[in-house]
């Protein structure tokens, strides 16, 4: 099925220059990018959008860590879009994420792990329309 998913190129990524990398990791799967920004986020909106993580212990650490500089988030589409974006990020924790995956690869830390990925299909319509309103996205 065809479906769309959100990503974001978080603030380690975009400040190691490699948010060219990571689009072109997604473009060389033949997702393509259907929308894209960046922005840089205030506290309530990083907080929003890991709201299903607000009691977790790394939550305080992980909001200032999305406002600690620009973000690029995007909308990806393509064949099973959502598993196919996590399975080339790799593992949230880089120490444990397969071998050429972006986590793998460039991310430093199980925090600062340079990408997110939509989790599922409910998820997705959440996180695309928490940054993207009906004009900034293409129709289907
Ligand atoms: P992401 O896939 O964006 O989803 C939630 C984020 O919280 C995750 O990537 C990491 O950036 C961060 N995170 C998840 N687990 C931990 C953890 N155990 N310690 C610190 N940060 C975490």
């Amino acid at each position: 099925m065809i479906e769309r998913t959100l990503s974001i190129v978080k603030p380690d990524g975009v400040a190691r220059n490699v948010i060219g990398e990571v689009v072109r990791r997604f473009e060389a799967a033949g997702l393509k990018v259907v929308a894209l920004k960046m922005i840089r986020l205030d506290r309530a909106m990083a907080e929003g959008f890991y709201h299903v993580h607000r009691e977790r212990p790394f939550f305080p650490s992980l909001v200032a860590f999305m406002c600690s500089g620009p973000i690029v988030p995007m909308v990806l589409e393509g064949e099973d879009a959502i598993a196919r974006v996590r399975r080339i990020m790799g593992a949230t924790d880089p120490a444990k994420a397969d071998p050429g995956t972006i986590r793998k690869d460039l991310a430093s830390s199980i925090e600062k792990n340079i990408v997110h990925g939509s989790d599922g299909p409910a998820t997705a319509g959440f996180e695309i329309g928490y940054f993207f309103d009906a004009l900034e996205i293409p129709p289907r």
